[in-house]
């Protein structure tokens, strides 16, 4: 007989979940007093609100962020570094109510969503790390006399907005190192899910940020573009980091023009994932399983497109869709769940579009396709983990990105033709292949137009990795040293008569 077991999502710390935005040293409600009511995907009811922030609040923000930047740039490198490190050792300490809170606000499983609380943290322990190894460079003069530098310096307010899919994992990624790097931020976390980073922050100022270094702006969908609006027409705003669609961050670089801010964009995938006739079948299934239906798929790097070559195609297709069909879903209060529900009513239209698509225009639906409705499920936005074959490049989804527990099979024939539609997309995030014949991994990771490659891995992510893309999919690196450059700028120095 099944037993479910149960998990609570109650904080033991309900402090954590503050109920208002912090500007300045001030938590508050909006300027104007309205609310966003914050859902659990899980049942569809409302369970918290926040501030509906508007264009007042977010000028607030930025006044204090520029006023608490002078201090925090002039406060040394090592005392930023222990304040962050610190941050890290309270986000561990409280990894089980963050955990709940991302559950109960995002949907995903409660060890899902303590694993993201553990990733959000290797960020902020790297970056608390890497404040102390902002070195400038001395440069060999080609003249006599003359001494040459480039320094590095904080680019100055930096705003960051941040999306719903790992509401920890993305505030730590812009914000810890830009406190590394000596910035101040404004920031505004995705309107399905402000409770995670508003917890994230508090604990940042337990750590000892002080006040005004970081502020945050939470808003509705119909109130965002009027708080974005403000950070993008304000020159003393220097750096927009972004993760989100591909048509919101034109929008940004479009009208962050005037003012000549730099930008890092994370932005939208459509990621392959090729499967070649000498590859380790197995482990290819494995690498699909953690890489496509980690989060339920809603991961920008989730593989989009899969194409399997020939002589392995139907026992890829067989052993899939075993897998996919022995996966449980159910809401995170269910220790057995594996799949949570879907961010919001649009997710689930989206996902089933692209499957009815998909079945209209000839593919064989090999495990789900169809959405989750009845006992057990007390909301509409559950899924059923799909498996599709016979998957063609003009279906929906395989041009567009579908973010949810849909896996496409397309069979291939040769090296040439499945390069050459694993780049057919304007995108370049995240492509996948598995082989075992070393001269083939050279020639595909050289040709595979991507900012991130996984050769016979199916999980990349990592705090000491650089994580961004290249064509539509954005620029700029989040993670690594290269994360922390984003936000410096390099002063050159010449010093003459010596
Ligand atoms: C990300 O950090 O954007 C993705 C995390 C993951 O792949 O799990």
């Amino acid at each position: 007989m099944l037993t479910m077991t149960s998990l609570t999502l109650t904080l033991q710390r309900q402090d954590l979940m503050p109920g208002t935005q912090l500007i300045g040293a001030e938590w508050r409600a909006a300027a104007d007093g309205r609310v966003l009511e914050v859902t659990d995907p899980a049942t569809g009811r409302v369970f918290a609100t926040v501030p509906d922030g508007s264009a007042a609040d977010a000028r607030a923000a930025v006044d204090a962020a520029v006023a608490a930047f002078p201090a925090w740039r002039a406060t040394p490198a090592k005392q930023r570094a222990t304040i962050i490190k610190r941050w890290n050792d309270l986000l561990l300490a409280h990894q089980e109510d963050l955990g709940r809170l991302i559950s109960r606000e995002q949907g995903k499983p409660l060890a899902e969503a303590k694993g993201e609380v553990a990733y959000a943290a290797s960020y902020v322990e790297w970056f608390g790390e890497e404040a102390t190894r902002a070195n400038g460079d001395i440069i060999p003069a080609p003249v006599s006399g003359r001494r040459m530098m480039a320094l590095k310096e904080p680019v100055g307010v930096v705003a960051a907005i941040t999306p719903w899919n790992f509401p920890a994992a993305m505030i730590a990624r812009k914000i810890a190192p830009a406190l590394a790097a000596g910035c101040t931020v404004v920031c505004k976390p995705a309107e399905d899910t402000p409770l995670t980073s508003l917890a994230l922050i508090r604990l940042a100022l337990e750590a000892g940020v002080p006040p005004g270094v970081i502020n945050i702006v939470t808003a509705s969908r119909e109130r965002t573009p009027e708080v974005v609006d403000v950070w993008l027409a304000d020159g003393r705003v220097r750096k927009i980091s972004f993760t989100g669609s591909t048509a919101v961050g034109k929008h940004l670089a479009r009208h962050s023009a005037d003012t000549l801010k730099k930008l890092s964009l994370e932005l939208g995938g459509n990621a392959p994932f090729i499967v070649f006739d000498d590859a380790d079948v197995d482990a290819a299934i494995d690498g699909v399983m953690a890489a496509k239906f980690r989060n339920g798929g809603q991961t920008c790097v989730s593989p989009n497109r899969i194409y399997v070559q020939d002589k392995v195609y139907e026992a890829f297709v067989a052993k899939l869709g075993a897998r996919v069909a022995a996966l449980k879903v159910g809401p995170a209060t269910d220790a057995a769940s594996q799949i949570g529900p879907m961010i919001n009513a649009r997710a689930i239209a989206k996902i089933d579009q692209h499957v009815r698509d998909a079945i209209e225009r000839g593919a064989r639906v090999i495990t789900g396709g169809k959405r989750l409705q009845g006992p057990g499920f007390e909301s509409d936005n559950y899924y059923a983990p799909t498996v599709l074959a016979n998957v063609t490049g003009e279906m929906q989804c395989s041009c567009e990105e579908t973010f949810g527990p849909v896996a496409p099979i397309t069979r291939f024939a040769t090296e040439g033709e499945v390069i050459a539609a694993a780049n057919a997309t304007p995108f370049g995030l995240a492509s996948y292949f598995y082989s075992t014949d070393v001269r083939r991994i050279h020639r595909v990771t050289d040709a595979l137009e991507s900012g991130i490659v996984g050769v016979n891995e199916g999980a990349l992510a990592a705090e000491a990795a650089p994580f961004g893309g290249v064509k539509e999919s954005g620029y700029g690196r989040e993670g690594s040293v290269h994360g922390l450059d984003d936000y410096l700028h390099t002063k050159y120095v010449c010093q003459g008569q010596l």
